[in-house]
């Protein structure tokens, strides 16, 4: 038994996120952990259900406060369904992207609307992560990593290499600002490195 524990993982398209959020899950059941992995956008059906129209058509398909508002729609329905059961029941919950990933992509990088992001943030969302892990690593070799994956969701991917330049720097810059919740990972080295570096920290973390 452990106490509950939420853990985000952030950082550019092509970073390892997904890879390494699959990799930690297996790494705490081996330890014993009762663990919930689950992403964002997405997560719940109905979270899925928002997660298409996010993620497929025209990089204009929406407005950015459109976008900002399907987003914390799908994430309300996410945390009421998945994350927050997941949390009272004791578990660890690793969470493929959430809050940080609004801040950055639509609240930086497309307008300043960062306010809003975070004003719609504590008004319907209220949880934060314990643990927030930014995979870092070249925009250029992430890019070309997520384009050789080249399925129908690459709506933000095709907003190109600027614009993630534009987001790795705002997940650095949120590394300094909030140096108690988010620790920055070295994503450019082998999957298996990566993994054993953020295992450790995490299962020191609950160790505590
Ligand atoms: P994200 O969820 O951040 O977009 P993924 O985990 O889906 O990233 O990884 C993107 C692509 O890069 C996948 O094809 C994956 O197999 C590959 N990949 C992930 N981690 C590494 C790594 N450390 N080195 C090389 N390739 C990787
Ligand atoms: P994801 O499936 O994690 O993509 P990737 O594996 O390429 O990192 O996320 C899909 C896209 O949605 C990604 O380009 C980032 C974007 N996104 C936002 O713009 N805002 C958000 O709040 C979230 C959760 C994701």
């Amino acid at each position: 038994m452990t106490a509950p524990l939420f853990i985000t993982l952030e950082g550019i398209d092509g970073s390892g996120k997904s890879t390494q959020a699959r990799l930690l899950a297996q790494a705490l059941r081996d330890a014993g952990v009762a663990v919930t992995l689950t992403r964002e956008p997405g997560g719940s059906p109905g979270a899925e259900a928002i997660r298409a129209l996010l993620l497929t058509g025209d990089t204009g398909r929406w407005s950015p406060e459109t976008e900002i508002l399907l987003f914390f729609a799908a994430r309300r329905d996410h945390l009421e369904r998945v994350i927050r059961p997941a949390l009272v029941a004791g578990q660890v919950v690793i969470c493929d992207r959430f809050t940080d990933s609004t801040r950055m992509y639509q609240g930086a990088t497309r307008g300043d609307l960062r306010g809003k992001v975070d004003a719609l943030h504590d008004l319907m969302i209220g949880t934060d992560p314990d643990l927030t892990l930014i995979i870092d690593m070249d925009p250029a070799l992430a890019l070309a990593r997520g384009l050789a994956r080249a399925g129908a969701e690459q709506r933000f991917e095709d907003m190109g290499l600027p614009f993630q330049q534009k987001v790795r720097a705002g997940y650095l810059e949120l590394a300094r600002a909030e140096p108690a919740r988010c620790t920055v990972i070295d994503g450019a080295r082998p999957e298996a490195d990566v993994a054993a570096d953020i295992a450790g920290r995490v299962l020191a973390r609950l160790d505590q």
